[in-house]
């Protein structure tokens, strides 16, 4: 495990686009996956702002992302697919039949989370897996509980997530209550892990994720197991390692 310290939030997400620049110029084609959440914005930010430079180039790239809200179609502002096309894919030149994101309009769960794990396996494994982390120690939207989920599935969120995302949404009632994820396997499967933590409120999380017992009851903590773990944050997530 690597723990890259940043000053702040600007140099975190410097950092961070760094190393996903640093993939993809070492494997133009190769498989990310992606997260959404207000961490990874000023990361995806900067990997735009390298791409209209011209240092960097998606037409190789595929990307396959965490996690989406079941109830939202992709046209919804909260919507998952709607983050990743706003903040990063209409910006680049990523082909958008390589970008795929479970589909939150799909009713039948067991159908959808069999093709998208059909799709894991075709995509021949994540070269990049991006994480951010939850309050609660999720990632993803694998939730603490009882087992570590292997396969993709629908969860019902926590409260402590219902929380913390309410900020995104007009009104409590208006807050899909479920969501589909990848499972623990295939995040574990990638052949690189990056982390983003940002802020105070992820402190103890973070510490108890990287120092704590590994347990379902904090999902991330899981991650002490990769070969291939980098973390960076900031002083504020860091506060209670330092
Ligand atoms: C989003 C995701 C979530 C977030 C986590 C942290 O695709 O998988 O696990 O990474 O909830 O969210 P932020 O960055 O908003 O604090």
């Amino acid at each position: 495990m690597k723990i890259y310290s940043a000053e702040n939030y600007e140099d975190l997400s410097r950092k961070a686009a760094n190393i996903v620049s640093a993939q993809i110029i070492m494997k133009p084609d190769c498989t990310l996956g992606l997260a959404t959440g207000s961490t990874p914005e000023g990361l995806y930010a900067q990997l735009v702002e390298w791409y209209k430079k011209g240092d960097l180039d998606f037409s190789g790239v595929r990307s396959i992302n965490l996690d989406e809200y079941k109830g939202l179609a992709g046209s919804h502002p909260q919507s998952y697919r709607y983050f990743m096309d706003s903040h990063l894919f209409d910006h680049v030149n990523i082909k958008k039949e390589n970008t795929h994101l479970p589909n939150g309009m799909e009713t039948d769960t067991h159908k959808e989370c069999l093709r998208y794990n059909a799709l894991l396996a075709e995509s021949g494994g994540i070269d990049l897996q991006l994480l951010g982390l939850g309050r609660n120690g999720h990632i993803g939207f694998n939730e603490p509980g009882e087992a570590f989920e292997k396969e993709t599935h629908c969860v019902a969120l926590t409260e402590s997530t219902l929380q913390a995302n309410a900020r995104y949404f007009e009104s409590p009632q208006t807050m899909p209550r479920h969501a589909y994820t990848l499972g623990i396997k295939a995040i574990m499967q990638a052949h690189c892990i990056l982390m983003v933590v940002s802020g105070p409120a992820k402190a103890e999380a973070l510490c108890k994720s990287l120092y704590g017992p590994i347990t379902p009851q904090v999902p991330a903590s899981i991650l002490q197991l990769h070969n291939h773990l980098i973390v960076v944050a900031d002083r504020a997530a860091l506060s209670i390692i330092n």
